[in-house]
């Protein structure tokens, strides 16, 4: 299709669109030259045959010119700041939290007073969860947008939000917010078009008019909510025809196999990244192309689309790091930060949900071997990429990670997979956990988990029963689920509201439009009487913010936490205890935790036996300092007790 050369029109393009090419706009240049073969290659591997490939691809060019040129001179400053130091995003000085607007403080407005609140914990990276106009009621958390550009009424307005992010680089803060590239919702313009039959809207969609191609996708398509929304297609009454809905039924997956889509998605990635977003959230990764007689996840093409966004977003907006949320088997996982030409050149993050999951699954257990199973594949992770790590987030826990993991550990996994959805749904003798089920589907008898970090490790039913030794436990629990996974490798992303122990709220069954998901059950309405306990010493939200606190700020003092692909796993001498090394530049932290509701004993050998034995170990969490002693002795962990320990 296209026979002159490319760099040779992609030339011709800036200088219509007078780019100084020489002059002030040289970098760009120079990214855009250097990424030309990719961004053409991935383009034909996904367009090729389309009728109108070789005009749409100058569409594309235009797309990216438009985007650095609309770029302000500061972010573009930006953009050099952090292009100079060797990937900014690896740095252990990032912590985030995630958070809804309108659950946190009500409105983008009000977000400004509290920047004190996340400054005093520190937390200077925030996550908002999506603020674009979504309808009420069918807005699944704001992931069913009706218009990517405009901010819904209930948040406030663009220059809201323009004003935050401004007030936020102001203080050195980083912004995350969302692109929910895989569908629409039924009520965007598009989606109302398709309706009224017009054929090129339609086209942005799957859709058919009888029942005969859903039928067959459906064969091989798993459900994601099996309860609320069953099957992949939803039957649109006004035009009589069937549209794919993955997720819910209000929900429409957007066609990429049209080039049209893509190059409106792509405007709309830049239109966030010239609001000054630092990562971008890509929401649902792993479903963006379907094919056939596949699951219609993780297909190569969906790679190609991301890598294909990356290398323009390279181009054009470089500051603008990119999360791939994709929440798949761990060997899937990997593929999301590229492979062979394109190794770490896809998503620069991707959520640790395996090692999330995992976390859950030890401290269920008391036993370490599964985690440690899955850790050869996790190690993979290329350099130069990163995770996001967290303990809970707004999603339910999936247990998505291999079944040879867990027979490897010794177990049989239907029985461990029961086990853990029993033991956080509170259903298992014994457990402290109040927690539900999620999108059981009795055909495949899979389901997930919700319910908060507090509530799941039995901070709810010690309260309830007033019972304080209970209480201190499971507010041990909490830290030691949480310093797991700030000090493994990262960028630890807190979800609000687990800074100070909320427990599980039930008033969404009270909603209409939240009542069908218990998800919201740990999407807690922040309550400022409850936060402001934690200026009360001895109050359980003070213990939990306090300590929180003082774990975040651990990780921005230790260098070597910061993501250097430098994490090595101490050799299991004791199953309950999970214990990593992180080390760079002659730095070295010993990070051991105790998943047991015993004491465990590790040998002091557990920290020689990789080398430069130290003889003084100080432990940053409880502050002591520890003679090394001899190969046969221990050093003894609590309860649910961690220690950070440097030597
Ligand atoms: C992502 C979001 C989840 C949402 C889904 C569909 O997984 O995290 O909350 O339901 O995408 O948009």
């Amino acid at each position: 299709m296209y026979t002159f050369g490319v760099h040779e029109h992609i030339n011709a393009v800036l200088k219509e669109h007078q780019v100084d090419v020489a002059g002030e706009d040289n970098s760009f240049y120079t990214r855009f030259l250097a990424d030309t073969s990719a961004i053409f290659e991935l383009y034909l591997q996904l367009y090729e045959h389309h009728p109108a490939a070789e005009q749409l691809f100058n569409d594309v060019i235009v797309t990216i010119i438009k985007a650095y040129q609309q770029r302000s001179a500061v972010l573009k400053q930006r953009d050099q700041s952090k292009l100079q130091q060797e990937h900014w995003f690896l740095s252990n000085k990032i912590n985030g939290m995630s958070l809804y607007v309108d659950r946190f403080c009500g409105n983008l407005q009000n977000m400004q007073t509290k920047l004190d609140y996340f400054e005093e914990l520190g937390v200077n990276f925030l996550h908002l969860m999506p603020v674009f106009e979504s309808p009420a009621n069918e807005s699944d958390g704001g992931y069913a947008v009706s218009n990517f550009r405009k901010v819904d009424e209930r948040f406030g307005t663009l220059e809201d939000l323009q004003q935050l992010q401004e007030e936020m680089r102001r203080r050195d803060m980083y912004l995350m917010l969302d692109i929910v590239l895989n569908h629409t919702s039924h009520k965007h313009e598009w989606a109302e078009k398709a309706k009224q039959g017009i054929k090129q809207y339609q086209d942005y969609f799957y859709f058919y008019s009888d029942r005969s191609l859903p039928d067959q996708y459906d064969k091989t398509m798993p459900e994601i909510f099996p309860e609320s929304s069953p099957g992949n297609f939803t039957y649109i009454e006004e035009c009589n025809k069937w549209v794919m809905t993955v997720f819910h039924h209000y929900q429409w997956d957007l066609n990429y196999t049209n080039p049209l889509v893509f190059i409106e998605m792509l405007d709309t990635i830049f239109f966030y990244a010239n609001l000054g977003v630092d990562i971008l959230r890509i929401d649902a990764p792993a479903f963006i192309w379907k094919q056939l007689g596949t699951t219609c996840q993780n297909l190569p093409q969906a790679h190609a689309l991301l890598r294909l966004i990356k290398q323009c977003v390279q181009v054009a907006t470089p500051g603008m790091a990119i999360l791939g949320e994709a929440i798949v088997a761990p060997k899937e996982i990997m593929k999301y930060f590229g492979t062979d030409n394109y190794t770490a050149r896809e998503c620069d993050f991707a959520y640790n949900a395996t090692h999330m999951a995992l976390q859950w699954d030890m401290l269920a257990t008391g036993d370490t071997k599964v985690m440690l199973a899955a850790q050869e594949e996790l190690l993979k992770k290329p350099y130069g990429t990163s995770w996001i790590t967290y303990t809970r987030c707004h999603d339910d826990i999936g247990l998505g990670y291999d079944d040879s993991m867990i027979e490897q550990a010794g177990y049989n996994a239907y029985a461990h997979r029961k086990f853990l959805k029993d033991y956080y749904s509170g259903v298992h003798p014994g457990s402290t956990a109040i927690g539900a089920l999620f999108s059981s589907n009795p055909k495949t008898g899979d389901a997930r988990i919700s319910g908060s970090l507090a509530s799941l490790c039995g901070l709810e039913k010690a309260l309830n029963e007033k019972d304080e030794t209970a209480i201190d436990l499971s507010i041990q629990k909490i830290l030691l689920m949480q310093a797991h996974s700030f000090f493994l490798g990262g960028v630890p992303m807190l979800f609000y509201g687990d800074e100070v122990g909320y427990t599980n709220d039930y008033t969404y069954l009270q909603d209409e439009g939240k009542s069908y998901d218990n998800r919201w059950m740990h999407r807690p309405l922040i309550d400022w009487k409850k936060n402001k306990k934690t200026e009360k010493k001895g109050t359980v939200e003070q213990i939990i913010f306090d300590s929180t606190k003082k774990l975040l700020s651990i990780r921005k003092q230790v260098h070597a936490v910061a993501d250097h692909s430098n994490i090595v796993w101490l050799t299991p001498h004791n199953v309950h205890v999970a214990g990593y090394i992180r080390q760079k530049n002659g730095q070295r932290l010993f990070c051991v935790f105790n998943f047991s509701n015993s004491s465990s004993f590790l040998t002091w050998f557990a920290f020689k036996e990789k080398g430069g034995a130290p003889s003084v170990l100080y432990d940053h969490w409880s502050g002591k300092k520890y003679e090394t002693g001899a190969d046969h002795e221990f050093f003894v962990l609590p309860p649910y007790g961690f220690a950070l320990l440097e030597g």
